[in-house]
């Protein structure tokens, strides 16, 4: 698939206005995408749970005009005008506008609001991205209803990766892959698939509680740590390890083996923030309690054999993850030692959910 089939040809505007609504998730990466180029294609591969309670509802309010030059849309955000994220979707109209002609067409009222709170440090540029693309895409399907469902989430993917890479892997679930890798046919840079074999059942509803430690702006913003791996020292070394680790990750969820997976997991997530730290110039997102938590994990499982292990994203909040089997023990574990590390005691419990979904 290249990018030309994603430009629609013979649509017909005889829409006049329609108002679409879509509930998109928030995803984990497992295996990190950390280093891109022109027009947001990832350096390695990636692979990510997608999740199910953090997640953004987005209402988008199409009615026709004349065609215009730019895209002509409002902003809200949990109910109130919100013209400071306005450059940021403005420049994501502006990269899809040949996929997508119709957003010249129509005036947009974007109504946007996330199931977490505000700023807690949770990436909302996933779930934020993919909403958007869904909406548009249920537009598309009103001026070309012949396109099919599998098309419907590609495309969507395709777009919301123009918006945010990472939110590419927030259309399906539970397990998302981006970026080509040899192992399997269908993968691509431009769009996630949904990982294609059997997952053992260990993984089934696999458990995600979000440690929010630091719940302030980060220092060194995604754009910018993905732009110092360009000239980073250990790049290539860097994106021929993650691919690598796709490949053994993909055996450890077909085999069930958990004890490998903590390994590969955890190993990942140190190995992103490494990267940061051996940028020019390096830069640390973690912060004291990242690591007091890592560090109460390890006694924990050393302690009690427990398989929960850690992942952290672009930031200092620490994803815990964990099987459907052990979510009592770890929840009393959070309650009783964990949280006092958390800004204000707060965490999210979350799972591993299926994707997006129409309301
Ligand atoms: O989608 P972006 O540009 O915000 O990058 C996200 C990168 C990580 O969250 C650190 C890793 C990943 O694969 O999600």
């Amino acid at each position: 698939m290249n990018t030309t089939s994603f430009i629609p040809k013979d649509l017909k505007f005889l829409l006049k206005d329609t108002t679409v609504t879509w509930k998109t998730p928030s995803n984990i990466a497992l295996v990190k995408y950390w280093g891109k180029t022109n027009p947001q294609l990832p350096k390695n591969t990636s692979i990510s749970f997608t999740l199910s309670n953090c997640h953004t509802t987005t209402k988008i309010i199409f009615s026709k005009i004349k065609k215009v030059q730019q895209a002509d849309f409002e902003l809200f955000f949990e109910g109130k005008k919100k013209d400071d994220f306005k450059p940021k979707i403005a420049t994501f109209f502006e990269r899809i506008a040949t996929y997508c002609p119709y957003v010249l067409e129509y005036k947009m009222e974007i109504h946007s609001e996330n199931s977490f709170p505000h700023s807690s440090g949770i990436a909302s540029s996933a779930s934020g991205m993919s909403a958007i693309a869904m909406c548009l895409m249920s537009l598309e399907k009103e001026l070309n209803p012949a396109i099919s469902e599998e098309f419907f989430n590609q495309k969507a993917s395709f777009l919301a990766r123009l918006g945010s890479g990472s939110a590419s892997r927030s259309i399906e679930g539970p397990l998302v892959i981006w970026g080509d890798h040899p192992d399997f046919d269908e993968s691509s840079d431009l769009y996630g698939i949904k990982f294609p074999h059997y997952v053992h059942s260990i993984f089934d509803n696999y458990q995600d509680t979000i440690l929010l430690v630091d719940k302030g702006e980060k220092q060194v913003s995604s754009t910018v740590g993905h732009n110092l791996m360009h000239d980073h020292p250990y790049a290539e070394n860097r994106f021929k390890q993650a691919n690598e680790n796709l490949s053994k990750l993909s055996k450890i969820l077909q085999t069930g083996n958990i004890k490998e997976f903590i390994k590969l997991v955890e190993s990942e997530a140190l190995t992103l923030h490494a990267m940061m730290l051996t940028s020019d110039p390096y830069f640390i997102l973690m912060k004291p309690n990242t690591l007091n938590i890592i560090n109460e994990i390890w006694s924990y499982r050393e302690k009690t054999g427990s398989n929960v292990c850690f992942t952290l994203d672009a930031g200092a909040n620490v994803h815990m993850l964990y099987p459907e089997n052990e979510k009592e023990q770890i929840h009393s574990f959070i309650e009783s030692k964990l949280a006092q590390y958390c800004q204000k005691g707060q965490f999210i419990h979350d799972f591993a959910g299926l994707g997006a979904l129409s309301i």
